[in-house]
């Protein structure tokens, strides 16, 4: 009896919820009344528009002095032959030689970027040299071998001499995997000591042709 009291004015509310449903016979296909909506339709400014609440009157702001753009950390190094021999000191290819997948990236920024000047083994025997470019010294000989990571990284930045700089088409991650690739391929060519020497003096002959 206790739970059967209940029965009838809960039947009175769901009847009444049900006659009201109908006759209000809300649109679902509209939006629901807005009782203080707040900030929920703020005026947005486009960002190239005049802002009064700014003192310049402008919408988009100058970043404050002295930000660094996300992946942009500052490069210290002048192009002069010291800067280049302290980034050798400095700097670290954050990328082990043991990582495949930046290998084969470095792979291919290598055969699109460098290639065409240090020839598709780095013996300096590109189609560009081929055609009469001052030809880039070996990257598998000796002092190539030599020049830390960080002075590679150094140049392919700034430059060097007849060599450009690739700061503007490599990014600084492609950079230090590219220097993996050129490790690599030094490293191929090491049981083939004698040969080094050989692919100097063959590099000069596809252009005698
Ligand atoms: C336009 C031709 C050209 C292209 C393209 C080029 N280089 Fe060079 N590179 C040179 C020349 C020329 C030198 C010699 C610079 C000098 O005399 O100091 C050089 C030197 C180097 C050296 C130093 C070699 C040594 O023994 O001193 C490295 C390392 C190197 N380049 C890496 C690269 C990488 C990596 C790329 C691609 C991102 C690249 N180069 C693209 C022409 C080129």
């Amino acid at each position: 009896m206790k739970t059967g009291k209940w029965i009838t004015p809960l039947a009175v509310l769901v009847l009444i919820l049900l006659i009201g449903g109908w006759m209000l016979r809300p649109d679902y296909s509209r939006r629901n009344y807005d009782f203080l909506p707040d900030m929920a339709y703020s005026p947005a400014y486009a960002s190239l528009s005049a802002n009064p609440n700014f003192p310049d009157g402008k919408t988009e702001q100058r970043p404050v002095p002295g930000t660094i753009a996300q992946g942009y950390p500052p490069f210290h190094y002048k192009a002069t032959p010291e800067d280049a021999r302290r980034a050798g000191l400095e700097l670290t290819n954050p990328f082990p030689s043991t990582d495949a997948l930046a290998l084969q990236r470095g792979a291919t920024v290598y055969s699109i970027y460098c290639q065409a000047c240090h020839g598709a083994t780095g013996a300096g025997d590109g189609t560009v040299v081929q055609r009469g470019f001052p030809p880039p010294p070996s990257l598998l000989a000796d002092n190539a071998r030599q020049i830390k990571d960080g002075q590679m990284y150094h140049l392919i930045t700034l430059g060097q001499n007849n060599m450009p700089s690739y700061a503007a088409q490599v990014m600084r991650d492609d950079r230090w995997k590219v220097i993996l690739f050129i490790r690599s391929l030094q490293a191929a060519a090491v049981p083939a000591a004698p040969t080094t020497t050989n692919a100097t003096t063959t590099a000069t002959e596809p252009s005698a042709k």
